[in-house]
């Protein structure tokens, strides 16, 4: 059986990158995968989080997963913390990692840089989300570009564990695919969209209002040459937004370029917002009617109920493996 286990953290407002990355994939891969996906709030507060915002984007979280199009009869969806045995495992799987190899992680780096006070939880970060992967015995990994390295140890860990203390977890296979997962910023393409970066119009949140989303697009960077051709290396601004056509419209790259050759960026652009707006209003008006609703509760509660019993079984064969008492 092959299995999917995935999540997008409640540390920041959802953009179309986390959309192009994970979400989009996970709705196309429920259909041929057993899917766990979660929300991985224990990993959010390895950074500072504000209360009463990470409880609202929490729930945002979920509900956007719903109104993308998961579907909770066919995925499980739930929240990290709802099931101990993430942080069971992550315990066992710190004691695995060395602290040579966590301190090499890019993401580490990136964000102790330059901060006086940085919490050890996010210097163990890539050990939980490695328990999170190898619990499940997931076989795939669907991730943004940005978690290769992370899905790179939690295979080690995996492999480690397994010749030090016999078979127990699955060697998982990361999924990035080629369009998508990795959407730049729409002010500088050096940099990967991000809730983080200061410029409100580097970025579209799934929560964008369409004249937001249109003005945003409007104001993209491009360059002078004004040919709608897809090269990273020569016109990167452009080719971003040709990634993020192909994403909302699934159509390919050469289709879109054919298509705007001899258009120029103005039609090229304003089409483009029309695709992005096609694909997210109606996901905002399903996340609208879902995000207070007594239904999506359930389906949380029953989604941390499948999951705790699928992780339980590999956390006791993990406990054995490694000498712990068990009854
Ligand atoms: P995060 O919000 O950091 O938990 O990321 C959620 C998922 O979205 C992960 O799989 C990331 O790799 C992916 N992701 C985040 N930002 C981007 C981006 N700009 N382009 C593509 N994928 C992304
Ligand atoms: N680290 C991931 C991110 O920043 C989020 C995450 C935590 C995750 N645990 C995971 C993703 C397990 C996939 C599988 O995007």
């Amino acid at each position: 059986m092959k299995r999917v286990l995935s999540g997008i953290k409640p540390s920041g407002e959802l953009n179309i990158g986390g959309y192009g990355g994970a979400l989009s994939q996970f709705v196309r891969m429920q259909e041929e995968y057993e899917c766990f996906l979660f929300i991985p709030d224990l990993h959010a507060v390895t950074v500072p989080q504000d209360p009463k915002e990470l409880l609202r984007r929490s729930m945002d979280i979920a509900a956007y997963y719903i109104a993308a199009g998961v579907d909770p009869d066919k995925a499980v969806i739930f929240f990290q913390s709802h099931v101990p045995a993430h942080a069971e495992l992550g315990w066992m799987m710190e004691t695995q990692s060395h602290f040579g190899e966590l301190g090499r992680m890019t993401q580490f780096k990136e964000k102790s840089e330059g901060r006086d006070s940085v919490s050890a939880a996010l210097f163990t970060y890539p050990s939980l989300m490695a328990a999170d992967i190898l619990l499940y015995q997931a076989t795939h990994v669907p991730v943004g570009d940005d978690q290769k390295q992370h899905l790179e140890l939690t295979r080690d860990l995996a492999v480690r564990f397994n010749s030090r203390f016999g078979e127990t977890f699955t060697v998982p296979e990361p999924i990035i695919q080629g369009i998508g997962s990795r959407i730049m910023g729409l002010d500088d393409p050096s940099k990967k969209m991000s809730k983080s970066n200061p410029n409100r119009n580097s970025y579209i949140l799934l929560q964008d209002s369409p004249d937001d989303i249109r003005k945003k697009l409007a104001r993209a960077v491009t360059d002078s040459e004004m040919t709608v051709r897809y090269d990273w290396d020569r016109k990167p601004e452009v080719s971003n937004l040709i990634e993020i056509y192909a994403v909302f419209s699934g159509e390919s790259i050469e289709a879109i370029e054919r298509r705007y050759e001899r258009q120029g960026y103005g039609v090229f652009k304003k089409e483009l917002a029309e695709a992005v707006v096609g694909k997210l209003v109606p996901i905002q008006e399903r996340y609208k009617e879902i995000v207070d609703s007594e239904e999506l509760v359930r389906i949380l509660k029953n989604g941390a109920r499948k999951a705790a019993e699928a992780a339980e079984q590999t956390l006791v064969r993990a406990k054995r493996a490694m000498g712990f008492v068990t009854f």
